[in-house]
């Protein structure tokens, strides 16, 4: 994999503009020191979506999203971290330094060039498809026209064992066989991976093949799909096939559909349903959720109505439970039995489809008749089991109006009142009062004082050289963020607030950082830093017994970071003085 030296990704955060970034495709307004725009990653009438242009991240008051300039890139152009890091230094004129000891410049120029041999290949398969009547034959009696498999760039892998040597020059060379287009045999002799078969080329958010999958035509050849490996471009947990081609579709849809098969996802395509996708023969995960909850708050899961399409029903239902907020609607449809989707819309038609779609059940309709099926709760027993069986679930479930909705509904169900079902569960209360309560305080100052000194040193980073730094051990986990903060303010106290956070995201839990961001946006631009620091510094210090020494942050704070000692860290517990005060803007 590419090393991409950290220090580059903090020159980065520090020189990109995120208003430039974000505005090229989300239209920004200005609204007072921000910038503001209805949010792109739920759907809103009214704006709730803030960029800040001194704090350098963007953040969103309705469903929380938030990040720098290269998390806008990831979340929302779905790009890789590595080419998200590739577009912002293009976008400055830099080119990207790679780390050398821990990564050959060969190995470089491979990475790089497994996107062009999939793309060489892919040609060369769509070519071999025009040529062979015998795939052409396939995919016509599947009911596909040339045009849907130009759409979708079907190829055909002819059969022969090396046909790729007429497409690379070099067909020894490892990059193929990393990219998985060649297989080598024991006595080191390559030979193309995709034999005989009709390819299915996999696309990533850009439109870039990143892999393929091939089937059979022949019903005796076995396995009936092959895919790629994984390889550096390619994670199969995370790509969902027809993303990149439904997209448009699935916007303006308002909804994705989500089917098992590649097959399937081509066939919807054939009769205008466009806006399906299918997982790459994996089960659904929660990455693949919040993939698609970026695009559309309605997803759709569409499974076979035998046991096998109910059992994965219920696992995609489980995956997805986690990452659910009150925007998303989840559906589920369940095909005749001896149906799928590509099966169902040819026996039928797109219509019969569509009123499928439209009737397809929500997922507290799903949960109840799931749970319900074998239990029609007349015993205390069957009540219990009930109960049982519905405590994981609600307890998975952090979106609040949904799982208010959720209890009400079990709780009707066995016959209890609502308190009675909290109180026999121990359910904890939704998230969302906190979480209110905090946006009432808006422009308020966060409640501790030494959050509020926290979170000062991550919008002015200078002040670790400048002022006393006390920090009073109270093992809070305040006193465990206020260290790791210091730190690299400390290492980099000219840096932007984005990337003094980018820094922290890798030692903080996810929860954290939301509340960081959160606390972060509703801090006021115009504050006047010295008094507002010189303040926090005195309360903190009337708080506590300070118990480190200056000398020994001082030896500290020359260090590289990385050279620390666990027993170092703990011993930031200092107060800190430079002799001379940088001078302030
Ligand atoms: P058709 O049989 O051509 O209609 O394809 P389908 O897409 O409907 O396939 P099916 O419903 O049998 O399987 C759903 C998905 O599971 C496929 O699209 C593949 O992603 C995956 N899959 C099925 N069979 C295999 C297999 O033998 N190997 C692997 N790796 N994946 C498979
Ligand atoms: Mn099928």
């Amino acid at each position: 994999m590419l090393m991409i030296p950290e220090s580059f990704i903090q020159e980065l955060l520090n020189r990109v503009d995120v208003v430039d970034v974000i505005d090229k495709s989300v239209p920004l307004k200005k609204a007072g020191s921000n910038y503001v725009a209805c949010c792109p990653f739920h759907q809103e009438k009214s704006p709730s979506f803030t960029v800040s242009p001194t704090k350098q991240f963007y953040h969103c008051f309705g469903c929380g999203a938030h990040g720098s300039a290269l998390s806008f890139l990831i979340e929302y152009q779905g790009m890789s971290f590595v080419d998200a890091v590739e577009d912002l230094a293009k976008s400055l004129g830099l080119a990207v330094p790679q780390e050398t000891q821990k990564m050959t410049p060969q190995l470089k120029e491979k990475n790089l060039a497994l996107g062009e041999a999939l793309e060489l290949a892919s040609q060369y398969y769509q070519t071999a498809l025009k040529k062979s009547e015998r795939a052409i034959e396939y995919l016509k009696k599947r009911g596909l026209t040339g045009q849907i498999a130009k759409t979708f760039q079907l190829g055909f892998a002819p059969e022969g064992w090396q046909n790729l040597e007429s497409v690379f020059k070099q067909y020894d060379d490892d990059v193929l066989t990393i990219a998985g287009l060649t297989l080598k045999n024991n006595q080191g002799k390559r030979y193309d991976r995709f034999r005989d078969r009709i390819m299915f080329p996999i696309h990533n958010m850009k439109g870039d093949i990143i892999g393929f999958g091939g089937r059979v035509i022949d019903p005796n050849d076995t396995p009936k799909y092959y895919n790629s490996p994984e390889t550096p471009l390619f994670q199969k947990s995370q790509e969902l096939y027809g993303l990149f081609a439904g997209r448009r579709a699935i916007r303006e849809a308002g909804a994705v559909l989500v089917v098992e098969g590649y097959m399937d996802v081509v066939g919807l395509a054939q009769f205008g349903v466009r806006h399906a996708v299918a997982t790459l023969g994996t089960a659904m995960s929660t990455f693949h959720i919040k993939k698609l909850m970026r695009q559309t708050d309605t997803i759709i899961f569409c499974f076979d109505g035998d046991h096998a399409g109910k059992a994965a029903a219920w696992r995609a239902l489980m995956n997805a439970l986690p990452s659910l907020n009150d925007k998303v609607v989840l559906k589920f449809l369940f095909l005749p039995d001896e149906h799928d989707p590509d099966s169902y819309i040819r026996v039928h038609s797109k219509e019969a489809f569509e009123v499928m779609m439209h009737d397809a059940m929500p997922l507290s309709q799903y949960l109840v008749q799931h749970l319900t099926e074998k239990n029609n709760l007349v015993t205390q027993e069957d009540k219990v089991k009930f109960l049982n069986e519905a405590e994981p679930i609600l307890k998975e479930i952090t979106a609040p109006k949904l799982s208010l909705l959720l209890r009400k509904r079990f709780a009707e169900l066995a016959h209890l009142n609502e308190k009675e079902m909290d109180q026999l569960l121990h359910l904890p209360q939704p998230k969302s009062l906190s979480h209110k309560v905090m946006i009432k305080t808006k422009g308020k100052l966060p409640s501790s004082v030494k959050r509020k000194f926290i979170l000062l040193l991550i919008l002015k980073p200078e002040l670790a050289l400048s002022e006393d730094i006390l920090l009073v051990s109270q093992d809070s986990f305040e006193d465990d963020l206020l260290k790791k903060v210091l730190e690299i303010a400390l290492h980099q106290p000219d840096s932007k607030p984005s990337s003094i956070l980018h820094g922290l995201k890798s030692q903080v839990d996810g929860a954290l950082m939301d509340l960081i961001h959160e606390e972060l946006s509703l801090f006021d631009d115009h504050i006047h830093f010295e008094s507002e620091i010189e303040g926090a510094r005195k309360s903190l210090t009337q708080q506590g017994k300070a118990s480190a020494t200056r000398e020994h942050f001082n030896a500290l704070k020359d260090k590289p970071l990385s050279s620390f000692t666990d027993e170092e860290k703990e011993h930031l517990k200092m107060l800190a003085q430079r002799p001379k005060t940088p001078p302030r803007d």
